[in-house]
């Protein structure tokens, strides 16, 4: 209603300004007229009387004239009438002429034919005086006085009228603009709803509105975009990110939907040494990452059950409750041949897509039966996740290389789920992903997913370039979403973390005593500085350059031989793939060779455990070392590096960091490095164990509180707050539009 009152009040001021200035016009042009129509209609009398009026005249007969007069007086408008002598004496008048009227003019001359209005008390009058002739000779003059009260009557009716007029004018103006501005407006806000969903350029009567609202949809939605991160940031850094935080929006934001993890690596693997079961937690980023989010919402996590004795510890559904010492939630076990391990696990994923991912310099390799077993076991898993789901949009998060094609067979059995994908390896640039004989096959699996998560920003720009080269796919790069086949991913970057505070019994351990412990345990002296590195054993992960650099520091800073030594876990990987096989032998050999190069009979400077250790067990190596080495050639996050700062509580201790890990992004505070650059490794080395203590605070601070600030639960919680929001849009306009898509995410 205040939208039309804004319309039609300027509207109703304007009629009534123009009513105002046309009234008084009008008024004086009818009188014009009237006055000319006058003027003309007793020139008619005065030339029509003349000659009965002459006879008159002549006879003298006062009475003829007066009669004559009266008859003349009949025309209702004519008032009075009057006869002057050529000398302007008034010689016969009827009755009511008024006493003020005269022959006489003004100036004393004659007046012939001339009107005039005269107001008097009784209303305006008009008079007008004819001279009257015959045959050529004047004998008086007439004087007609006609009554003017009925202009002043049509005056008013006139302006009756005239307002009458404008206020119709006004009603049926303000009628017609009413009902347009309404339904204008209307279909704007329907138009800028619409913009606001995201469907700026949608179908049907939307596209009319939208075509009007083109010029400010995109700024619009580029602007709704920018508020809302903003807004999510905002809203994100306030929140203290736990596990309580997931559980409030699994129950909240998610109102208790259903949340099924898909992985190859299992959390927990039971294996059977002679009489006793143990149970492993596998040296996994993976793992590391979503355990504690599992732990958090319970639900199901599908994985292989790769170890010896998981078969006898799970259930007869494939189910066991873990973590065996507080059950929180359950895995279902996958089991796999011989062959299907090797062809999926070893061939394609670990020797054709692992190499391919990371640039390391290793050749991919691509064989058939490794594709047909890779496809075979996706199949297998999307059977599993579709058997275990007991709704049908479940929330299904598919970790890794692994299950390239498992969201699009996800989709096409569950089309309501919402499968999330994390990629957590790197994603080559198109050229290099190109050589890949099924690419586009993987690119279709893995579009069908609802939200696809990369570690990093540039990983995001490669896949999208990877879509762009080789399928046929629409791209909206200013909101990161890929429109595939009638489906649509929204392609986000979740830098992946850990949690925070860490939970290990390692953590109530005293600084002190774990540095004392990992000496003694390791026959070094007390004040042998340590630095670490923990890895699995993988050539991504540049063990030997790692070495070189060490074995460069001793060479350039001989002083530090005997004094510092380099511990080096690295947990079997991947064993049966031959270039495993190799590089294992490579980094013994080398840490043997620059051992014997450095070494007395005291002392080794490189400590190479091949082994697995436990979580805790590494934790205590972090606390207890000086600096800890991460000297990937590639990796997507690295999550040892987040982990070594958080179990440096003390603020000590520093980080010398690959700069082609995703986590160098994160810590610049970190001595960052290149793994090919020996010598700057080396430089790197010294400048950790010469560092003041007060700049490893500084810096050890700062990382921490990064770490702290975006932990895994705030990893996790980012993605399920996503697919909450898609979800709730996707049912909103479901009920609206039955059968439409789901609308991607507009800013994360
Ligand atoms: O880095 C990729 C990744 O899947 C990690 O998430 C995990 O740390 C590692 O590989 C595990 O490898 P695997 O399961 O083959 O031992």
């Amino acid at each position: 209603m205040r939208l039309s009152l804004r319309f039609v009040l300027p509207l109703a001021i304007t009629l009534a300004a123009i009513a105002y200035a046309v009234i008084p016009l009008v008024d004086r042009f009818t009188l014009q007229w009237f006055v000319r129509d006058l003027d003309i209609r007793t020139a008619l009398i005065a030339n029509t009387i003349q000659d009965p009026l002459q006879e008159f005249v002549r006879e003298g007969s006062r009475g003829k004239v007066l009669r004559f007069f009266d008859r003349i007086m009949q025309d209702e408008r004519l008032f009075a009438v009057g006869f002057c002598d050529l000398s302007r004496k008034m010689i016969y008048k009827t009755a009511v002429f008024p006493a003020s009227i005269t022959c006489a003019g003004d100036d004393g001359e004659a007046v012939v034919s001339e009107s005039r209005l005269v107001n008097l008390q009784r209303g305006p009058i008009h008079v007008a005086m004819h001279r009257v002739e015959s045959e050529g000779t004047a004998y008086g003059y007439l004087i007609l006085v006609h009554d003017m009260s009925f202009v002043q009557r049509r005056s008013d009716d006139t302006k009756k009228y005239i307002f009458y007029l404008f206020a119709a004018i006004g009603a049926i103006v303000s009628l017609v603009t009413v009902v347009i501005a309404e339904i204008s407006w209307r279909g704007w806000v329907a138009g800028l709803k619409a913009v606001i969903r995201g469907e700026a350029f949608g179908r049907g009567d939307m596209k009319v509105h939208l075509r009007e609202l083109r010029p400010v949809a995109r700024d619009l939605q580029a602007l709704i975009r920018d508020l809302e991160s903003e807004r999510r940031a905002r809203d994100e850094s306030q929140i203290n990110w736990s596990a309580d935080t997931l559980r409030a929006i699994l129950r909240n934001d998610l109102k208790g939907e259903e949340v099924l993890i898909v992985s190859n690596r299992e959390p927990y693997i039971h294996m059977r040494r002679n009489e006793r079961i143990e149970v492993q937690r596998p040296a996994s980023g993976l793992v590391t990452a979503l355990e504690p989010v599992m732990r958090a919402c319970s639900g199901t996590w599908i994985a292989h059950g790769s170890g010896n004795a998981d078969r006898e510890t799970a259930d007869s559904t494939d189910h066991v409750m873990v973590p065996p010492e507080r059950p929180a939630y359950r895995i279902r076990r996958v089991w796999l041949s011989k062959e299907e391990e090797a062809g999926y696990y070893y061939g394609f994923s670990n020797s054709g897509l692992w190499p391919l991912c990371h640039i390391a310099h290793t050749r991919p390799i691509f064989r058939t039966s490794d594709w047909n077993a890779y496809v075979t076991v996706n199949r297998r898993f999307a059977d599993t996740v579709v058997r275990e789901a007991k709704t049908a949009d479940p929330i299904v998060l598919v970790q890794d290389y692994h299950f390239a094609l498992l969201p699009r067979m996800i989709r096409e059995r569950l089309p309501e789920a919402t499968v999330i994908s994390f990629w957590h390896i790197p994603w080559p640039n198109a050229e290099a992903f190109g050589i890949c004989p099924w690419r586009e096959a993987i690119i279709d699996g893995i579009l069908g997913s609802s939200i696809l998560g990369f570690h990093t920003q540039f990983h995001c720009n490669n896949f999208i370039d990877a879509v762009d080269h080789y399928v046929e796919a629409r791209i909206d790069r200013e909101t990161y979403t890929i429109s595939y086949g009638g489906d649509q991913t929204a392609v986000r970057r979740y830098p992946i973390s850990i949690e925070w505070p860490l939970n290990s019994k390692t953590m109530q351990k005293p600084l002190g005593e774990c540095r004392a412990d990992v000496r003694k345990r390791n026959g070094l002296a007390a004040d042998t500085a340590i630095g670490i590195g923990v890895d699995r054993l993988d050539y991504t992960k540049g063990i030997l350059e790692r070495f070189l650099a060490v074995e460069r520091f001793l060479e350039l800073e001989p002083e530090w031989i005997g004094k510092f030594v380099f511990v080096q876990i690295a947990a079997p990987s991947r064993s049966s793939i031959d270039e495993y096989q190799n590089y294992d032998a490579r980094v013994r050999a080398l840490a043997r060779r620059i051992n014997d190069k450095f070494s007395n009979k005291h002392h080794e400077p490189i400590l190479l455990k091949i082994e697995h250790y436990d979580p805790d067990e590494v934790y205590e190596y972090y606390r207890a070392a000086e600096l800890c080495f991460v000297s990937s050639l590639h990796d997507g996050m690295n999550l040892v590096a987040k982990e070594f700062v958080a179990t440096r509580d003390d603020e000590r201790g520093v980080l010398v960091l690959s700069q082609f890990t995703g986590a160098s992004r994160e810590l610049p505070e970190a001595l960052i490095v290149n793994p090919y650059n020996v010598d700057q490794c080396a430089g790197a080395l010294k400048a950790a164990l010469s560092m003041p203590p007060a700049e490893q605070r500084d810096r050890m601070r700062s990382m921490r509180g990064l770490i702290q600030e975006f932990n895994v639960y705030r990893w996790a919680g980012r993605m399920l707050l996503d697919a909450g929001q898609m979800r709730m849009r996707s049912r909103l306009f479901a009920r609206a539009d039955r059968g439409r898509k789901p609308v991607p995410l507009r800013s994360v």
